[in-house]
């Protein structure tokens, strides 16, 4: 039997399980982190301060995972901006995925002096903590919003314009910091830029819940869901699966050219905020027939927000063979399954 190259990886792991911390692993992409890497075995450390994130997130996964790899998951609850808590998290890890940051563009531009303290100071105690204890690599999560006002579609790379956001500022520096630590420190360093991430988990409530979530628990209970603009603008949505195999392929290369990089991940395909409503508003049909009746309300564009977004990927594919299994439509329908039978 041919197994593909993500399925090579996880055979990898499992025969040789390590050591890895996630950050931020009581969020939404964090506790995909932790299910996959517990589902294979491996021993993780997972340091959260809830500020975003849920102790249900953690129920759901020890759930879904056996209690001998529940057992393999040690949870320290604290909060990255503390040095000494990230040091306590780093001890004897083999690798680190970084994922604890302040999310939300609006809110960045409400609040850029919090923005700053999670996403860069907390960012900076983290990779310092993970070189002092001698971690093999360090991976992190970066964002499409380092594009800012570069007009370019799809996205490559190393044409970044300037930020729109504080929001986007810290997640520069932190690919810059990134860049210092491997050069002058010489730790080996990833980063994924991660475009518009969606699933199952991805909290639906409160001011700054991202568009998905929010438009399934709206038009579950047939409330009217706004649109910013005239439902034209676009963005390249990603199933967070894919996301969890750009971590664990990050981690696995032996590659020494694909390390000390950052990459676009994204599925690579472009959807319109009105087709966006279609489709989950299909989706939620089927669970909730309320949902067929619901149109959309247009609004004004917000401030900070980038029209169109589009990866290349081919960066991801070519040095790290991501291979994105998830279009945006197979991943709607795990996310609307999970979204029926989730809490109120
Ligand atoms: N979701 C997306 O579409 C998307 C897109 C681009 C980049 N990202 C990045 O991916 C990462 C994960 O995002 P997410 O969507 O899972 O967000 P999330 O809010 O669900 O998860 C972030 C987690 O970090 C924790 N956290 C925040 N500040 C902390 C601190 N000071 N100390 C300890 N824990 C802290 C939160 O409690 C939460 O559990 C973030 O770095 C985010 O900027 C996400």
């Amino acid at each position: 039997m041919t197994i593909n190259y993500y399925e090579f990886v996880q055979n990898v792991l499992s025969d040789a399980p390590k050591r890895h911390l996630i950050t931020g692993v009581a969020g939404f992409i964090g506790s995909h982190l932790l299910e996959k890497l517990l589902k294979l075995n491996q021993q993780v450390v997972g340091l959260d301060n809830f500020l975003t994130g849920f102790r249900h997130n953690l129920a759901e996964v020890r759930s879904l995972v056996s209690e001998k790899q529940w057992g393999n998951f040690t949870f320290v609850e604290g909060d990255i901006r503390d040095l000494e808590t990230c040091r306590r998290a780093c001890k004897g890890v083999d690798y680190v995925m970084h994922e604890a940051a302040l999310g939300s563009v609006p809110r960045s531009i409400e609040d850029p002096v919090a923005t700053n303290e999670h996403n860069l100071t907390g960012f900076l105690n983290v990779i310092l903590a993970a070189k002092d204890e001698g971690v093999k690599r360090f991976v992190y999560a970066t964002s499409s919003s380092v594009y800012g006002d570069h007009p370019d579609l799809p996205k490559v790379e190393d044409k970044i314009g300037c930020p729109l956001s504080p929001y986007a500022v810290t997640k520069q520096a932190d690919e810059a910091y990134a860049g210092v630590f491997s050069r002058v420190y010489g730790l080996e360093c990833i980063g994924l830029r991660y475009f518009n991430v969606f699933g199952p988990r991805q909290d639906p409530n409160g001011p700054y819940a991202a568009v998905i979530p929010k438009w399934f628990a709206g038009l579950s209970k047939g409330e009217d869901v706004f649109i910013n603009g005239d439902g034209e603008t676009s963005r390249d949505f990603c199933f967070v699966e894919n996301v969890v195999q750009a971590n664990l392929l990050s981690v696995c290369t032996n590659d020494s050219g694909a390390v000390n990089q950052t990459y676009n991940i994204a599925f690579g395909d472009r959807t319109t905020l009105n087709q966006l409503f279609e489709l989950i508003r299909n989706t939620v049909a089927q669970y909730h027939p309320v949902a067929q009746d619901v149109k959309p309300v247009y609004r004004d564009f917000r401030a900070g927000d980038i029209h169109h977004s589009l990866a290349d990927t081919g960066k991801a594919k070519r040095l790290l063979n991501y291979d994105p299994q998830y279009s945006v439509k197979d991943g709607m329908e795990k996310a609307g399954v999970w979204y029926a039978n989730a809490r109120p």
